[in-house]
């Protein structure tokens, strides 16, 4: 199965962007090699030409040696490379099994045979060590399951050069180690794969080399990741020193701004019990799982509460949808942007604009464009979304760029007072997340009660005045900033059974 890949000084313009300018590198068989860079830096438009799906204006790809030229998806595919892109494709209505075997379903005698098709893909995903069942229809599936769907339709190809863009950014501890241990696999077997993250501690745990991209040129590779600091991976990326990018500033805590007393749904365990107070950043902690997006969708009247009473400033108020919600000041940015959010045929200025837009109305009836103009803007600027003008659609961003503006619309809200933020950093680079964390200290002083959902520890721990820990559908216990340590944390986070485990 051994391969050898190269890029050969491949360029690639979109209107009004310069996405990959003259960019060469080798991946040795045998070689994790880690591709890493800005959001917009031309990562995934890379990924695209190798599996087929955009053809380069300039320069080719070389596989053993060969030159190779994908006119298409399958022409990629059947050279023997997969690409797992970082938008995953797939149909919602197919099962499991069906969605892996597509295009490639047993057809003897001009038939599908399914339960020979499933079996088969029983005992494959076994053998990958994934636990899926092959007869669950993909809608049904969180994010998570269906990546792995993905990544195994890769492996079931037997492809002998694998490109994974940010496979992890939902997967959870346990199925990111299923893969790793996947990819590490592959590697023994002398394939070629190149991986995208922006998680650097993943990229020095499971890759052996490394490409710095900025502005769509390579700025370094190391051959020998290992040897290579931290400082200098971040220098390259983002052209400057950012020394902590946390940067966390104490401020003044008010009174209690928004309280949760005895809610209860069908996603908890337990009923739930918190306040935030004025200025406060409040972290919630816990395994994929654990209940706490579910938590905030009944907080948010995005589900249907069994029991229990939320107050704001004080007083009770109801909550029944989303729309009563943000009429209280009361936002949550969702984990899943792109479901949930995302508006792809129309521009960066409206999608940031879709949800404040109403306050724009002059008299009434006609939207104020200058207005809405200027928020735009302001936004671009202030989290450096990478865009030719605010008029692009959005789709055309790149997959961090789109978090960014997606962002930007619940952060543009004025008079917010209650601010929910599910997973804000995710897909972002270590620039921009800088850029994020400083948009929420801000609005933690101007008296924002602040609830950021993230799965990231040393974020959760960086950024957070007080941490909740969810365990299993229920709230499992607090830590103040000063007590909180990456020990104190997960072992409130970790079922008990693994808590043990970990100990012994
Ligand atoms: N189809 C397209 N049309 C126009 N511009 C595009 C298109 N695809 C990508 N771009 C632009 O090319 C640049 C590189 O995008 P790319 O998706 O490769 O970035 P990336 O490094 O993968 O970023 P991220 O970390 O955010 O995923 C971006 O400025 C993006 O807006
Ligand atoms: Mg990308």
């Amino acid at each position: 199965m051994s391969a050898t890949l190269r890029f050969d000084n491949i360029g690639k313009v979109f209107p009004g962007v310069r996405a990959l300018d003259g960019v060469s590198f080798d991946v040795n068989a045998g070689e994790v090699h880690g591709l890493m860079g800005e959001n917009g830096a031309g990562k995934s438009t890379l990924l695209k030409i190798l599996g087929g799906e955009y053809q380069p204006d300039s320069g080719c790809v070389l596989i053993d040696e060969k030159e190779v030229h994908f006119g298409s998806a399958a022409a990629s595919i059947a050279s023997g490379v997969a690409v797992i892109h970082q938008e995953l494709q797939y149909v919602p209505d197919l099962t499991v099994s069906e969605n892996l075997l597509l295009g490639a379903l047993p057809n003897r005698l001009g038939w599908v045979n399914k339960s020979a098709a499933k079996k088969h893909v029983r005992e494959r995903l076994a053998a990958m060590g994934v636990d899926l069942d092959p007869n669950a229809k993909l809608r049904k599936l969180s994010i998570a399951q269906r990546q792995m769907v993905e990544i195994c339709k890769a492996l079931l190809r037997n492809a002998r050069v694998i490109a994974l863009d940010e496979p992890t950014s939902s997967l959870s501890h346990r199925e990111t180690e299923v893969l790793f241990k996947l990819v590490r696999d592959l590697k023994a077997d002398k394939r070629a794969l190149i991986y995208i993250s922006h998680r650097m501690d993943e990229i020095y745990e499971l890759c052996d080399a490394c490409t710095i991209f900025r502005d769509g040129r390579k700025i370094a590779s190391h051959t020998r990741l290992a040897e290579v600091p931290r400082d200098t991976l971040v220098q390259e990326m983002v052209g400057r020193e950012i020394s902590d990018i946390y940067n966390y500033r104490a401020r003044p805590l008010g009174d209690v701004r928004f309280a949760v007393k005895n809610l209860q749904g069908d996603a908890l365990s337990a009923p739930a019990n918190f306040g935030v107070r004025r200025g406060e950043i409040v972290g919630f902690f816990g395994l994929v799982g654990a209940g706490r997006s579910e938590l905030m969708h009944l907080v948010y009247g995005a589900d249907k509460k069994k029991d229990g009473t939320i107050q704001l400033d004080g007083q009770p108020i109801k909550v029944r949808s989303t729309g009563e919600a943000i009429r209280h000041g009361i936002v949550l940015c969702p984990e899943d942007r792109k479901e949930e959010g995302i508006v792809a045929m129309a521009t960066v200025a409206e999608n940031i604009n879709i949800s404040c837009r109403r306050h724009y109305l002059r008299a009434g009836l006609f939207l104020d464009r200058k207005k809405e103009a200027q928020t735009a803007d302001r936004f671009i600027q202030l989290l450096k979304i990478k865009t030719p003008s605010r008029r692009q659609r959005i789709r055309f961003l790149s997959g961090g760029n789109q978090q960014k503006a997606i962002l930007s619309r619940w952060l543009a809200e004025p008079d917010l007072k209650v601010v929910i933020l599910d997973e804000p950093t995710r897909g972002i680079d270590v620039g921009a997340k800088h850029e994020i964390y400083n948009v929420i200290y801000q609005l933690a002083e101007r008296g924002c009660a602040i609830v950021m959902i993230s799965s990231e520890l040393p974020e959760v721990l960086g950024v957070s005045d007080r941490i909740v820990v969810m365990r299993q559908g229920r709230i499992a216990g607090e830590l103040p900033r000063g007590q909180a340590s990456e020990q104190s944390v997960l072992s409130l986070a970790l079922p008990q059974a693994e808590t043990v485990a970990q100990a012994a």
